[in-house]
């Protein structure tokens, strides 16, 4: 099966919103890679609630939700009514994560666990089973066009481990800093999802340059 390719619209044009949307409508993108950040939990802020429901309005591909915000629990059924499919949150901003990712199952959606640079995926093995997506930052959050951590292969390979271990269907997505270059490697290390934000939006073709990163 091929690598899912989820573009991050952190890295769109935000006055043509509906345009790069119906843009990633018309190219083999699996998910639309949606960043929200509190300003808190990230040093950044990015877009809520409203614009996760506009732009799901115009989406014709699963919305993958990746809540870079303190106190997610409050905000779950909120972007799930917004639309998202899957719902990601930071196992460093989770007291409770066991109880919020069954709480995202509750409502419908996939549930996934991001986790920062310095955390192991060692972490995981006793909530895996509750998570239908591992998020691995492959940069610090907060921030598109950062440079790609290299650990982050020797991080995806251990994930891989794990999971087949507990014999779940978890998908391992990589979260920053992705492009042609590291691409074959994340995939090889067994990588299901790459998330791209620059790397599509600032190319010539987005709609060619998802093709060939697909088609890796
Ligand atoms: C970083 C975000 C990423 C980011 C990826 O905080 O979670 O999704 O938009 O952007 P690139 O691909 O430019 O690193
Ligand atoms: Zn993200």
């Amino acid at each position: 099966m091929s690598v899912k390719i989820a573009p991050s619209i952190l890295a769109s044009d935000f006055a043509n919103l509906q345009k790069e949307i119906e843009m990633l409508n018309a190219s083999e993108t699996d998910y639309i890679h949606v960043d929200i950040m509190d300003g808190v939990f990230v040093p950044n802020i990015s877009f809520g609630i409203p614009v996760t429901e506009a732009v799901n309005r115009h989406a014709n591909k699963p919305l993958d939700v990746h809540l870079m915000i303190t106190n997610p629990d409050q905000y779950l059924s909120a972007f799930k009514e917004a639309g998202a499919a899957i719902i990601s949150v930071h196992y460093e901003a989770c007291t409770h994560l066991h109880r919020t990712l069954q709480a995202i199952r509750q409502l419908g959606c996939k549930a996934g666990i991001a986790i920062n640079p310095h955390t192991s995926v060692e972490l995981l093995k006793d909530v895996i089973k509750d998570t239908d997506l591992v998020c691995i930052m492959s940069v610090n959050p907060g921030f598109g066009g950062q440079k790609f951590i290299e650990q982050t292969y020797a991080k995806v390979r251990r994930l891989k481990e794990i999971i087949i271990e507990q014999g779940t269907s978890t998908e391992i997505e990589i979260d920053g800093g992705v492009n042609q270059q590291n691409a074959p490697l994340l995939i090889e290390a067994g990588a299901d999802v790459l998330v791209a934000g620059s790397f599509v939006f600032n190319s010539a073709d987005p709609i060619e340059t998802i093709k060939s990163l697909k088609s890796l």
